[in-house]
């Protein structure tokens, strides 16, 4: 945190209130001009803007509604609440992607205030000499005090309303003690009620792993080492280790600048590394590393252990390009696959294997999070088009065997369904909620709840999908 600790007010729970006091005025104006003029030189007009129009398209704050039509049912077993984050229209020549924004969210509050609007930085703009004017235009907001700094790191605290509207209550630094950015997926034991966490960093330690107790304790940080500063977007926990994913996507800002391309790189002359450490451990020393060939991961599933191995479900990238990601090199993706997989590493003999589980492309693969760290069967993954858009929603069956010569993704095999949101609607990431908590009940006995958005029409639908009938 960067004020000191007496002039911070805190809620009864401890959470920091936010009070930003941005310059505003003529230093402010004078700031979002220059900014705005180098967005109107650098932006090619003939480019397309992939990601500010269609279904990616910012939006406005959308209020709570109660009376919305209905089609089919509502559960009444379950109460939910489901938010949507997208970005802004602050500069509407720029090219993001949504890597990372789920991440920095919370980010933005520290900076409210300066436009009326919310204003950071996010990894799709970190491109080319662009970039680097980003990076300055940013250092130039703090330096001249138009983005106030001074809360520095913490995560969000938000309460939902009871109808459904919600409310920042401040930031939740754990008293002080989180002190580094904070992992989109935390892991939250079922049985324990713990939460595991950590931060990537460009400077070292590159990786910082924190264990949070059920009472809202964050253990004391514990560095893990990784020859240079690398995207880790996810990580996974079993009963007793955590997984940490070394893959070398790498921070290069040099080649962000004199390549043109996005901050971060793949380097496919790298191994990937996967380290295996007991769960509670309080430094490194006891980690294992395994290696299999290089890919990116951004997302697992879960991860458990299987007599003298670890096993981990996840979404396994080969030759992954940020730059095609973002939308413009679409001809470029013909090697980019993005499939499921099954990985294991044995603690006895050091032996890492993989297995293909599907074709490409599937995603943000979710579970029965009753079974976080435990074996569990089923995965509800999305299926991705060539252009990053959720076309549908799939669930595997991991007691079933992928079929081979498979070219799409199809029923059978250990593809026990698929829901297809028809033409021009795209979707987000499938949470499952589980009707009944616990493992009690049958593993999908609940629903899967997502946005949908029609492309031709822009209505946004909220779906949920019950899964047993
Ligand atoms: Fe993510």
């Amino acid at each position: 945190m960067g004020q000191k600790e007496e002039e911070l007010e805190r809620t009864d729970a401890g959470v920091v209130v936010v009070k930003p006091k941005p310059t505003k005025g003529l230093t402010s104006k004078a700031i979002d001009w220059l900014e705005w003029a180098f967005v109107k030189m650098m932006h090619d007009p003939k480019e397309p803007l992939y990601y500010l129009s269609g279904n990616f398209a910012p939006v406005d704050e959308t209020p709570p509604f109660t009376d919305l039509p209905v089609k089919g049912h509502l559960p009444n077993d379950t109460w939910y609440a489901h938010q949507r984050w997208k970005s802004n229209l602050c500069f509407p020549f720029c090219e993001n992607i949504t890597t990372e924004t789920r991440g920095v969210f919370w980010r933005t509050k520290v900076y409210e205030g300066t436009h009326g609007n919310t204003v950071y930085v996010i990894i799709g703009d970190l491109k080319g000499m662009f970039g680097l004017i980003t990076v300055y235009m940013e250092q130039l907001r703090a330096k001249l005090k138009v983005l106030d700094l001074t809360y520095g790191f913490a995560t969000d605290a938000i309460k939902v309303l009871e109808d459904g509207d919600l409310e920042t209550i401040g930031m939740l630094d754990y008293d002080k003690r989180l002190s580094h950015s904070f992992t989109a997926h935390p892991k939250v034991d079922p049985v324990t009620g713990e939460m595991f966490t950590f931060g990537y960093s460009q400077k070292p330690p590159y990786i910082t792993y924190r264990v949070i107790s059920k009472e809202g304790m964050m253990q004391d940080p514990v560095p893990i080492t990784v020859a240079e500063s690398i995207m880790m977007h996810d990580f996974a926990i079993t009963e007793n280790y955590a997984i940490f994913m070394d893959l070398p996507m790498c921070f290069r800002p040099k080649e962000m600048v004199k390549e043109k391309k996005i901050v971060y790189s793949f380097d496919s002359t790298k191994k990937s590394r996967f380290g295996i450490l007991p769960r509670y451990a309080k430094n490194e020393l006891l980690i294992r590393w395994f290696e299999l060939p290089n890919c990116m991961i951004f997302h697992n599933a879960n991860a458990w252990e299987e007599g003298d191995e670890v096993v981990l479900i996840t979404c396994r990238l080969q030759n992954p390009d940020l730059d095609m990601v973002n939308g413009l090199i679409k001809e470029k993706r013909r090697n980019f696959t993005n499939e499921l997989y099954e990985m294991r590493f044995n603690l006895k003999n050091g032996l890492a294997s993989q297995k293909r589980l599907s074709v490409s492309a599937v995603d943000f693969p979710r579970v029965n999070e009753s079974y976080t760290g435990r074996k569990q069967r089923y995965v509800y993954g999305t299926i991705l088009d060539q252009i990053a858009k959720v076309t549908g929603i799939i669930k595997f069956d991991l007691h079933g065997e992928p079929e081979t010569g498979k070219e799409k993704l199809e029923v059978g095999g250990n593809v026990s369904g698929i829901f297809d949101l028809g033409p021009g609607r795209f979707g987000s990431e499938a949470i499952f909620v589980p009707r009944q908590p616990g493992t009690t009940s049958e593993e999908d006995d609940g629903y899967l709840i997502f946005f949908a958005h029609d492309e031709n029409t822009g209505y946004i639908a909220h779906l949920l999908h019950y899964l047993k009938s």
